[in-house]
């Protein structure tokens, strides 16, 4: 297939654009490299370095099968900070692409949306037909993105498929032996975190906070692998379908503890990694994790690599 893949030189897009251009297809990454790299672009991939409003109606023009849209701002207290930086690019540039797929007649999207619509979950494991409730602008930004899918599907036919992740985390190898993980200028995310400290000896980890309603205090989270993640997109590539828009979690639907991803870090590093446990982080629920039933019976995805191989793959690829 012939596919515009924008956020592509990011995190996740360029482990995705990997895969599905070692599947074959045909892949123009567009990305505007404000958090991205050029140098993650993988082997066989067209890159373009531009905006959603002003360089994707061209490029669509060329003709495309699908688009796979990663390109988003992900920091949820910026968001906080400056809504309306998030509903302008989340969900105006998204609407710009939207149009500029119907003018070009381009037939499917496949959309990186967020566990973050779900906010503080009423019930654990949390599915698809749970009330998104999000907490932050990043996450109403992504679910009103999916409300403007299930309309364009409605209204317009568009072919379009939803996947909400939870906790990713690891890293992969593209075709050439290069490693493609997190390298993120403002890192928030717990195991990049933990393993940057461990590795350049500067001092404790925090974790934020110990008095949750869990068994050892601390936050619970489920975590993804890159790797599984990105071959739930070329599954559900392959499950756009006219005129309906299609909603999927992607999690592990297991939960692990913030001091049990600590020890997960320590045992694989085999470093001691000292800890210190600070104020709970604004805005994080208790628990998270994902029901993934319905991709598993729709899809026939199933995770592959459990949390000790994502410490693992992210250490291996260390700073990439
Ligand atoms: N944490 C620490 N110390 C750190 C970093 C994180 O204790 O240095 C904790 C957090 O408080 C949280 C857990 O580790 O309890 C996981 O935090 P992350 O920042 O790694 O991930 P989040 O669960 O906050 O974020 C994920 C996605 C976001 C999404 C959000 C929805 O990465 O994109 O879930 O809640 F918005």
């Amino acid at each position: 297939m012939k596919l515009l893949v924008t956020g592509g030189a990011g995190y996740i897009g360029s482990v995705v654009a990997a895969q599905l251009a070692a599947a074959g297809h045909q892949v123009t990454i567009l990305d505007d490299l404000s958090t991205g790299h050029a140098d993650a672009v993988p082997p066989g991939a067209r890159f373009v370095r531009g905006d959603l409003r002003a360089d994707a109606p061209a490029l669509l023009a060329e003709g495309a099968d699908a688009v796979l849209h990663f390109a988003a701002k992900s920091l949820v207290a910026e968001s906080v900070a400056d809504p309306g930086l998030y509903w302008s690019h989340n969900l105006g540039g998204t609407l710009a692409l939207l149009d500029a797929m119907r003018a070009a007649k381009v037939p499917a999207i496949v959309f990186s949306s967020t566990a973050a619509v779900y906010g503080e979950p009423e019930a654990i494991p949390i599915g698809e037909t749970a009330r998104p409730r999000p907490t932050s602008p990043y996450g109403a930004s992504k679910l009103a993105v999916d409300s403007a899918l299930t309309e364009y599907a409605r209204l317009h036919g568009l072919a379009a498929v939803s996947l909400r992740y939870f906790n990713v985390a690891g890293a992969v190898r593209d075709a050439s032996g290069r490693w493609l993980g997190e390298r993120h200028t403002v890192e928030t995310h717990l195991i990049p975190n933990i393993l940057k400290l461990a590795r350049d000896q500067s001092g404790p980890v925090s974790i934020f906070g110990d008095d949750y309603p869990t068994a050892d205090g601390s936050c619970i989270r489920d975590y993804i692998h890159v790797g599984d993640l990105a071959a739930a997109h070329l599954l559900a590539l392959g499950a756009c379908s006219p005129a309906e828009h299609k909603i999927y979690n992607l999690g592990s639907g297991t939960g692990y503890s913030n001091l049990e991803v600590l020890a997960a870090c320590r045992e694989v590093t085999g470093l001691e990694i000292p800890v210190k446990i600070t104020e709970r982080r604004p805005g994080d629920p208790a628990v998270l994790v994902a029901s993934c039933e319905r991709i598993g019976r729709e899809l026939g995805w199933q995770p592959q690599h459990g949390l000790r191989q994502m410490v693992a793959d992210a250490w291996a690829c260390g700073d990439c």
